[in-house]
């Protein structure tokens, strides 16, 4: 069976890659923070290991535990959206909580990458699927307010075309996924999407993925989304 290592998966998307991949049979290595308190996670059947995407001697230990094991997709789930003012603070945004969103959003997707190339490396297709938004679409974007987050999306989205740049010669197929506006705890209760259906969109622009699709950014529903 087919291996996926998905990060941030205690809740909201990462939890529903989990349970969907799980449901189809895969063997899935499930990060989160604290599996001890993610009881929906361990439900899965999911191998849980504790990960905070942020803290680079724990995401080079679970390299070192995970050595060796071929790896065929990649999810880079964790995300934070840290709420800004209502005007956005124009004038007074704080930098502490955009420097922690541009660590989680952007640096450490490039991290995870650097961390299990090896093991992507030694499966047969491998897929390194990013998580962005369309907040992080330069071309689509217009609401006032989450600059915080919409520039770590948008950074996180030349991260991964860096990624394609760099890995898309070793053979790995490097994506942008926008999941549309899905009812998370990020997503709030009136967004548009349910998780089961998000999470299928995106699970099947993973699977049809090909290396001509190295380096590019789509929606769940399958088509391309402007960068
Ligand atoms: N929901 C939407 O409408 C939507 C739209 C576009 C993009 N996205 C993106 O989709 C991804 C998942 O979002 P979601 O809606 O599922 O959000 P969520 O319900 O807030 O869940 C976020 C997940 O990320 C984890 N996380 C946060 N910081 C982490 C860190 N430093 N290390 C490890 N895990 C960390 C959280 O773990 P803890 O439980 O430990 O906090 C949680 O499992 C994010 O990248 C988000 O930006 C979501």
């Amino acid at each position: 069976m087919p291996t996926v290592l998905i990060t941030g998966a205690s809740r909201g998307l990462g939890l529903e890659f989990a349970r969907q991949y799980r449901a189809d049979g895969w063997d899935v290595i499930a990060t989160c923070r604290d599996p001890v308190h993610a009881p929906d996670l361990v439900a899965t059947g999911a191998e849980a290991h504790a990960l905070d995407v942020t803290d680079d001697a724990a995401l080079a230990a679970l390299g070192r535990a995970l050595a060796g094991r071929p790896i065929d997709v990649l999810i880079n789930n964790a995300g934070i959206f840290p709420l800004q003012g209502p005007d956005g603070a124009f004038g007074d945004l704080p930098v502490a909580p955009w420097m922690d969103t541009l660590r989680t959003n952007l640096v450490a997707p490039w991290k995870v990458a650097e961390t299990f190339v090896a093991n992507l490396q030694a499966a047969e297709r491998p897929v390194l699927a990013t998580i962005s938004s369309l907040f992080g679409s330069v071309g689509a974007s217009s609401m006032p307010g989450i600059v915080i987050y919409a520039s770590s999306k948008a950074g996180a989205n030349m991260v991964i075309k860096a990624l394609s740049i760099e890995l898309g010669p070793r053979g790995i197929t490097c994506l942008a996924l926008n999941p549309g506006w899905v009812k998370t705890d990020m997503g709030g209760p009136h967004a548009q999407l349910d998780p089961e259906e998000s999470i299928a969109g995106l699970r099947r622009v993973i699977a049809q993925a090909t290396p001509s699709d190295n380096g590019r950014f789509y929606g769940h529903d399958g088509q391309e989304v402007p960068w």
